[in-house]
Formats: C-alpha cells, structure tokens, sequence
C-alpha cells in the first residue's frame, strides 16, 4: 500500500496510475472540500480517464481517501503537496512541504519509504526533508522522483514515460525504483536527490527557453515584416538540425515557476540572475508575449477607427493551453492580457470549451458562448491553441460579422485569406509583420 500526500494534478493521477497498476493507495489533502468531492466520485479538475479509474478504486476499495492522516502510514509515502511560486522573486512557496513533512514524520513506520514528487529547487529534498525525516525512524529511506506528465494525457504519460530516481542512499533507491517498475519498464537511476531534482528543472526550463527562442522569432519577423511562421517551417522542412520551435505563449503552473526554482537554486530568491543568464532571459522574454498581444489589439482596434473605451474584447482560450486540453487556468496568458486590456476597454469577455464558465467569472470575465461574444464584440484574441476554434464554423461566425471587427490570432489557428476579402476586418498574427 501506498500513500499519497495532496491529491491535486499530480497526486491524484498518480494515484490512478498506481491503481492501475495494481497497488492500493491511501491518498490524504488538507482540503477537505476537494477530499470530499473525490470520494463522491467528481473529479477536482479535467484529465482523461481520471474519473473512470479513480471510481473504479473506490468501489473496489484499492483507493481509499482519508479525512485525516492515519496513526500509521504505509510503508510507502509520496508527497506531492503544491510547491507554488511566491512574491516578485518567484521563489519557492515550501510551506505546504513542510507542513506535509511534518505532519507525516510521526506516523511513518520504521524502514519506510518518503518519495519527494512535488518540484523544488535543486537542495530542499536533503535539505528539508531528510532533517524532518531523521531521528523519526530508526532508518529513513528518502528519494527524488520527479513529475514530468503533461497534463491532458497523465495517465497515458505515466505509464510512458522514464521515471527519474534519486535516493538518498542505494536502499532508498531501490524502493522508490521498485515501486515506479510497476508504472513503466523504464527506470532513471541518477547519483542523488539533488541530481533527479535537477532533472525536473532543466526539463522545464529547456521548454520555456525552446519557446523563447521561437518568440523572439516571431518578434524579430514581426518588426522585419515578414512571417514568423513561414520562417520557422520552411527552415525545419527536411533540413534535419535546427528543430525550431513555433512561437506561443508559455503558460501553466509548471513552465512559468520552475526556470525560477532552477534559478534559485544557486541564487536566493528575489536575487538577480546571472546578467548571462539563458534561461532567466527566455522567461522574461515569454513574460512579456501577452502584454505584446494586448498591444497588438489595442493597435487593431485604433487602426478600425474603433475608440477602445467604448469597446469589447473577447478571449478565447482561458486554459494555459487548448493541446491536451485542460481546465487548467494556473499561469495562464488570458489574465495578464486581459489585465492591460482593462485599462483601456470598456469590458473583457471570455470562452473556453473546457474551463467552466464560474472559474472565468471568478477571474473577473465575462464568461460567454462564441456566438454571444462574437456578437457583442469589436475584437476576438485567439489566446490559445485549442483545435475546436479551427472549426469553420467559428470562421464562418466571424465572417458574418457585417461590421468593423478585428481577430488577434496568437497561434497562427485560423487561415488569414478567409478573411482577405472582407472590408472593415483585419486578422492580425503573432509573428506575421
Ligand atoms: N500540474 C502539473 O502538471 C505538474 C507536473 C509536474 C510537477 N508538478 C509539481 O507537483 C506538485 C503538485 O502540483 P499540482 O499541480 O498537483 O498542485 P495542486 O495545487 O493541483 O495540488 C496540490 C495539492 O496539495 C494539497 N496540499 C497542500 N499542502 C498539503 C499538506 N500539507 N498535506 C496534504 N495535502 C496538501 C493541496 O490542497 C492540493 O490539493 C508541485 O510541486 C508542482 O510544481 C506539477
């Protein structure tokens, strides 16, 4: 049996791949609305095949959710309590590791296995953990072991995918490598926790710096007046060494926290990175992409001979990301475009196909259907890349418009000579000069 500490994204789907896998899980979370809507089967957030496999282990009794923590805990303990971000520095929020650690700690058999799986920087699991641990039992086995699913196909992933292992000593090693055999055939042993910590973050800083690159592309093609995209893909067509990536914005909890968490691992937070610094520059640089798109709008809107203050936008695409789609709104590029565009616009509206329209509101949009939003208003950002607003339907909406109207694309979804021969329209690119 094993238990898993904070069921949110990454405790939750691990505990269904394990399930799955034939091991019972003992999960526990401080929250106890969240505890309690997954025992009467709803599931907290959107991810195939969650809710079928989480049911499933609570009508046969292979899962079971604790309103509290247990005198004793399995031999078994995985900690995947949130590790947010904080303040202006970004540095990392542990207090919901400590108090997992310490709430744990006393219950934990002797010989039993914790398996650090929330991000940290590199350092904190011997840091924090392995003194927490010490002297609670007569010998701590403690091992790193990373998340790298993508969310949207977690439970596809984590049978997948390689798990990176980092045990304190070669015993701890062997138990956390012993229980991620029963997930995947693929096991990464590497020298120490700090290592299999490392692993995590430069996984995700070398994604947020793969963005970078192709957003400063898309700047560059965009003051040349040319068109990023075409760049990028006549550049990749059958050559085989720069695999460039497309511009877009680099959202979620994970790709926008962790080259933070890199950063400070050698720096205290809130210190200023290396002035040579890749990965602190790509994110700064992807930092700046919606404030670039809330730009571009404003500039549509004038160029329409439309006033601003008098006007509507609507965002499509509240989600950090549309592929795999999720409901997940954690650093996603809407809020901060919609926070500039509120300076200056009469009101912000909002769609998704997936996020639910109470999570919008509670954003402060206006949450509506297409149809509403293209109806009342003077401007559609396509925020992100989720494949329902490449429907034709959705350009045939938008043709139909009959008045000055603007359409920002940031993934380059819609095809700009669909719109070429309206008057009064402009369909605006990232990336297209
Ligand atoms: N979301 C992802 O795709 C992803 C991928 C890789 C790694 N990670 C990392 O995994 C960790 C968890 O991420 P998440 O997205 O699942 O976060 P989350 O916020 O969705 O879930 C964390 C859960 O931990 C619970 N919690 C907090 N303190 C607790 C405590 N002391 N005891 C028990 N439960 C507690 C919270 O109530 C919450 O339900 C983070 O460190 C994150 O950076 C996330």
């Amino acid at each position: 049996m094993v238990a898993v500490i904070g069921l949110g994204y990454v405790g939750l789907t691990l505990a269904a791949a394990l399930i799955d896998a034939g091991v019972a899980i003992v999960g526990y979370d401080t929250c106890e609305p969240r505890t309690a809507s997954i025992r009467a089967g709803s599931m907290p957030f959107y991810e195939p095949g969650l809710h079928e496999t989480v049911t499933r282990g609570l009508d046969e009794g292979s899962l079971q959710i604790m309103e509290t923590l247990p005198a004793r805990l399995p031999e078994i303990v995985v900690l995947c309590v949130g590790t947010p971000a904080s303040g202006a520095g970004h540095g990392p929020d542990l207090e919901p590791l400590k108090l997992a650690l310490t709430s744990i700690a006393p219950r934990l058999a002797d010989g039993a296995l914790v398996i650090v799986r929330s991000t940290v920087p590199v350092g904190t699991t011997r840091g924090l953990a392995l003194p927490a641990l010490s002297g609670r039992t007569s010998s701590p086995a403690l091992a790193y072991c990373p998340e790298r699913t993508i969310q949207g196909s977690a439970l596809t992933e984590l049978r997948m995918l390689p798990q990176i292992v980092g045990g304190y000593d070669r015993r701890s090693a062997e138990l956390a490598a012993t229980l991620f055999a029963r997930l995947t055939d693929q096991v990464v042993h590497v020298s120490s926790l700090e290592a299999a910590e490392m692993v995590k973050l430069v996984c995700n800083a070398h994604t947020d710096v793969l963005y970078g690159f192709g957003n400063e592309v898309a700047l560059l093609a965009e003051g040349l007046g040319l068109d990023a995209w075409e760049i990028i893909d006549a550049a990749n067509c059958h050559y085989p060494r720069p695999d460039l990536h497309f511009p877009g914005y680099v959202g979620g909890s994970c790709l926008t926290k962790d080259p933070y968490f890199l950063l400070s691992s050698l720096n205290p937070p809130g210190s200023a990175p290396s002035e040579w610094s890749l990965v602190a520059t790509a994110r700064r640089l992807n930092e700046r992409v919606p404030y670039h798109i809330a730009h571009r709008t404003l500039e549509c809107l004038e160029k329409l001979d439309l006033r601003p203050d008098q006007s509507t936008v609507m965002l499509c695409g509240i989600a950090y990301k549309g592929v795999p789609q999720t409901d997940d709104v954690r650093g996603c590029a809407a809020v901060p475009i919609a926070e500039r565009l509120r300076r200056s616009v009469q009101e912000v509206l909002a769609h998704d196909f997936i996020v639910e329209p109470e999570v919008m509101n509670s954003l402060g949009f206006t949450s509506v259907s297409l149809e509403e939003g293209i109806a009342r208003a003077q401007a559609c950002v396509f925020v992100n890349n989720h494949p329902g607003y490449q429907r034709k339907e959705v350009t045939d909406m938008l043709r139909s418009v009959g008045r000055p109207f603007a359409v920002v694309d940031v993934w380059n979804l819609l095809d700009e000579k669909g719109f070429a021969d309206l008057y009064g329209f402009i369909y605006s690119c990232f990336g297209h000069g």
